[in-house]
């Protein structure tokens, strides 16, 4: 018999209540002009999200897996280019690399599931042209040292920064640290559409006019195709849920960062492991991470409770069918498979009670004995 569902692992109905005279007021806007395609709404979101992530341009597009994939694209990574990346993430940090002809170089994370500068440094080789942190989520990756090894070994940085909408790394937003950076408006992120979209951002002029040209069939006008594109455009329905979605950014993050607080003041610690946030980090808790002892048991006791949880994600990527072709095996990369086997991830979200946390916090401790 199936438990009623006492703490959702996240609410968009919730959202959609929240937001509901403002959301349909944007369609109604849209749906008035009758204009859907590469609109001002679009121009005005791409303006108000590079002011907000403090970047010169910003391309809106279908979603992060375009803009990580015109991300590489544009900045000339292809063939025979080895580029490094973390075996924490979401399919999409690597299958972006492939798609273009490269080949993705792991190297291994640290504790708090960021790719490990330490690790970087020992898998640069003659063909290495680029590294793609991930701030997986929503924790900026160690970017000063990662910038240090691009400057010092003339590499290109682009910033895997789908979760990392309102995060901060020393007062700096994510995505303003590379050459480019990718994010994601997925409805599970922070800043989200109604349905698929993302964006690039980049202080590159060039970079810019290619991404720009490459989302929209390489048409500089209606009749000129200077390059073969695709179609990979924000359309103009969710640039104005997003320009109003942006408006609530801060309040949205400021909530999340409430409630992963709560979590970490009443969840024991222990054989639960919650990574810390450093002074100088800014997390925008896309998801609120644990690593569990005895997680699949703790994930079954949480859900006998009505409690979702999430195992996010139990495979690294080196270790996936599709990674066969790449060569790595089981062990290659202890600190990630460690916590693959170890991670679940709470429900989380700016619409949860403080008593639904309890629940959540109480049902941890009991399972452990505490
Ligand atoms: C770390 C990471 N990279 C890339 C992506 C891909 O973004 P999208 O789903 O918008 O294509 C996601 C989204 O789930 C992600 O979490």
């Amino acid at each position: 018999m199936s438990v009623p569902v006492q703490v959702p692992f996240i609410d968009l109905k919730q959202r959609y209540q929240e937001e509901k005279t403002e959301l349909l007021a944007c369609v109604e806007r849209v749906l008035e002009q009758g204009h859907f395609v590469l609109t001002q709404e679009v121009n005005e979101f791409e303006q108000q999200a590079a002011r907000y992530v403090g970047a010169r341009h910003c391309v809106s597009l279908n979603s992060g897996t375009d803009a990580l994939m015109m991300a590489l694209w544009a900045l000339g990574i292809g063939k025979g280019d080895e580029v490094i990346t973390t075996p924490v993430s979401f399919v999409a940090s690597t299958g972006s690399i492939v798609h273009v002809g490269a080949t993705p170089v792991y190297a291994d994370v640290r504790d708090d599931q960021n790719i490990d500068p330490a690790e970087i440094v020992k898998k640069i080789t003659p063909r290495t042209k680029a590294i793609l942190p991930v701030h997986w989520t929503g924790r900026i990756a160690d970017m000063n040292a990662i910038m240090d090894i691009a400057r010092k070994h003339k590499l290109i940085v682009i910033e895997d920064a789908a979760q990392s909408m309102g995060a901060y790394y020393h007062g700096k937003h994510g995505g303003s640290f590379g050459h480019a950076a990718a994010f994601s408006a997925h409805p599970l992120k922070n800043l989200n559409a109604l349905g698929d979209g993302g964006f690039l951002v980049t202080d590159d002029d060039e970079v810019a006019r290619k991404v720009r040209l490459y989302r929209t069939h390489g048409l500089q006008d209606r009749d000129t195709c200077v390059l073969y594109g695709v179609n990979s455009r924000l359309d103009s329905l969710n640039a104005e849920v997003l320009k109003y979605r942006l408006s609530r950014l801060d309040n949205i993050v400021a909530r999340r960062r409430r409630n992963a607080n709560l979590y970490r003041g009443l969840i024991k610690p222990g054989p639960i492991y919650i990574p810390e946030d450093k002074p100088h980090e800014q997390n925008s808790f896309v998801m609120f991470i644990t690593q569990a002892n005895d997680r699949d048991r703790l994930k079954a006791y949480l859900a006998e409770r009505g409690i979702e949880s999430l195992v996010y994600y139990g495979t690294a990527l080196h270790l996936h069918k599709a990674a066969e072709r790449l060569g790595y095996k089981r062990g290659d990369f202890p600190v990630a498979e460690k916590q693959c086997d170890r991670v679940l991830a709470l429900p989380h979200h700016q619409h949860l009670t403080e008593d639904q946390i309890g629940l959540v916090a109480d049902a941890v401790n009991k399972f452990y004995g505490g």
